[in-house]
């Protein structure tokens, strides 16, 4: 990524923040400016450090990481500043200055949110985008790596494939999206049956407060360490890196699409895969996806001559063939699944591999399998003109998920799930006027489906997140009954440890989006 170098000399640039506050911005924000100028100790790094409405590079640092392009719009309201910090100390400043001036801070990893709000907010704001955060160092000996919250998954994969072939990382399929917000909000991948999620395998961390301290596992403690391992960014406080410990895969894995359509039985199939997917063995990591064209997806942590009469066994009407199948390195199965392009690793480093796309999300757990009627029901809808770029994403659960309780990190979504449902609908630039559309037909999609998910609460995965189920009101207060409303969808009874949590370490509510976890009381 490239970055406007100022041929000023860093003295003027000073005065040019200055002048241009004056001009364009509120009092407030000419001060936080000037706070920030200030406690930056090196002013020649001032410009690589701090983008304005009016630097040639604003918008182009701003859009670099927008994933969800419903949010990069002449409507869509921009920071006041976006702040790339090199060094720690930039962000203790950032927090301090925006603290000082009553700016909202909006914390950025990779920009994959939703909903966009690691760079959208109504009130006025200032971007901390970690770009610059992205170090991935790989012990294979100790099979731990610390990792960066700027860098991104296919980063991390590569850095772990760069060393070996047998261990890897239980995270996210898609290699752009970033390492900061995905292990906030838990993280799942390809391999959650075997090892869960990539907040399973969190060891310690480092984070700054709101008070710019810096702390690890053990000077935050255990209740904190736990509530940033699932609980949420941009509430208890800026993670800035992430020690994990990698997990063994054998060197050769298979992968396998098997495609099946309205005319070849998926009905029935799709109903069978209901009672078989979450029993597998945990080697065996399976994904349904659904248009009106169904893909069965999966990888099997072993090789082709093993895979083949486990499925022929357990899943006949699959009819899997040896020709569906290919034998490949753990690293490779990403950007198969990535549906990035096999032709190297390198890949995985493209920030821009996967298109940027506008679209809206939803989510569901299914625990008691869907009757042949309903899942006719919900086919059907995919026939609809607004489902044209629709898609429904199943992914088994059991294996390990099966295993770990449900209070044990704030992410509840584990034993009983027979699979994670996800809907998304996308729609094209130029229909932009009429995304109401859209955005109706995944909320009719989703009331339909409330007859076969989990109730009381429906719940919901917080890393996809959808401001349909509730929110915080965008400034003052925000009560614990009113979060309760979002809060327990996401994180069930975990939600009540975490307002706990938040209570104690930013009672002032320094952290906050529109689905931040609120203090007790008022600041
Ligand atoms: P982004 O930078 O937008 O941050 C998301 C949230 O975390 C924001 O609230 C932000 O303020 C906060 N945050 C970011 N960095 C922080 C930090 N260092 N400290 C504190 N707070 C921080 N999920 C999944 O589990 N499995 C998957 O396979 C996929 N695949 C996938 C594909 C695509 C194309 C998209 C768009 C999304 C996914 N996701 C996913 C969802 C993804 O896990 C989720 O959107 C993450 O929050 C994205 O993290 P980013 O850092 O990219 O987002």
């Amino acid at each position: 990524m490239k970055f406007l170098q100022y041929s000023v000399l860093p003295f003027l640039l000073v005065v040019v923040i200055l002048s241009l506050s004056g001009a364009t911005l509120a009092h407030s924000h000419g001060d936080f400016l000037l706070c920030l100028s200030l406690h930056l100790a090196n002013s020649s790094t001032i410009s690589k450090v701090i983008y304005m409405r009016n630097n040639p590079s604003y918008s182009s640092v701003l859009n670099a990481s927008i994933q969800n392009t419903r949010f990069s719009t002449p409507a869509t309201p921009k920071p006041l500043a976006i702040i790339t910090p090199l060094k720690t100390s930039h962000i203790q400043s950032t927090i301090y200055c925006s603290k000082k001036h009553g700016l909202q801070l909006r914390i950025r990893s990779g920009g994959h949110d939703f909903e966009g709000l690691s760079y959208v907010s109504e009130v006025p704001f200032v971007i901390l985008d970690l770009l610059n955060f992205r170090a991935v160092k790989v012990d294979t000996k100790n099979k731990v790596a610390w990792v960066q919250s700027g860098a991104t998954l296919g980063e991390l994969y590569y850095g772990i494939a760069a060393k070996t072939k047998t261990l890897a990382f239980p995270a996210g399929i898609c290699p752009t999206v970033g390492i900061g917000g995905h292990f906030s909000g838990g993280g799942y991948g390809i391999l959650i049956r075997k090892y869960g999620l990539a907040a399973d395998h969190i060891i310690d961390a480092q984070l700054i407060d709101a008070n710019g301290r810096i702390l690890n596992r053990k000077s935050m403690g255990e209740d904190l360490f736990c509530a940033i391992r699932g609980g949420g960014g941009n509430t208890f406080g800026i993670v800035l890196a992430w020690k994990i410990k990698l997990v063994p895969v054998p060197a050769v894995v298979t992968v396998f699409t098997v495609n099946k359509n309205l005319e070849q039985n998926v009905t029935k199939i799709l109903h069978r895969w209901q009672y078989i997917a979450h029993k597998l063995p945990d080697d065996f990591i399976q994904a349904g996806k659904k248009t009106v064209q169904v893909a069965f997806i999966a990888l099997f942590l072993g090789g082709v001559d093993e895979l083949i009469p486990l499925v022929q066994e357990r899943f006949p009407e699959l009819g899997l063939a040896k020709e569906n199948c290919s034998e490949m390195s753990w690293a490779e199965s990403v950007l198969y699944f990535g549906r990035a392009p096999r032709k190297s690793l390198d890949i995985l480093l493209d920030k821009n591999v996967i298109p940027r796309t506008i679209f809206k999300a939803k989510s569901d757990y299914v625990k008691e399998p869907i009757p042949e009627s309903g899942i006719e029901g919900f086919l059907s809808m995919f026939l609809e003109k607004e489902a044209d770029f629709a898609a429904m994403l199943m992914v088994p659960f059991g294996g390990k998920m099966e295993e770990i309780p449900e209070n044990e990190l704030p992410y509840p979504h584990r034993a009983g799930n027979l699979f994670q449902a996800s809907y998304i609908v996308g729609w094209r630039k130029e229909e932009n006027a009429e995304s109401g559309k859209y955005i109706s037909w995944i909320r009719r999609f989703y009331s339909y489906m409330a007859t076969y998910v989990s109730k009381s609460p429906r719940e919901a995965y917080f890393n996809y997140r959808d401001l349909d189920i509730g929110s915080n009101n965008i400034s003052g207060y925000t009560s614990y009954q009113q979060a309760s409303i979002w809060g327990f969808k996401y994180f069930k009874i975990n939600f009540k440890r975490l307002v706990q949590v938040k209570t104690t370490v930013d009672p002032m509510n320094f952290f906050r989006n529109e689905q931040s976890i609120p203090p007790l009381s008022s600041p």
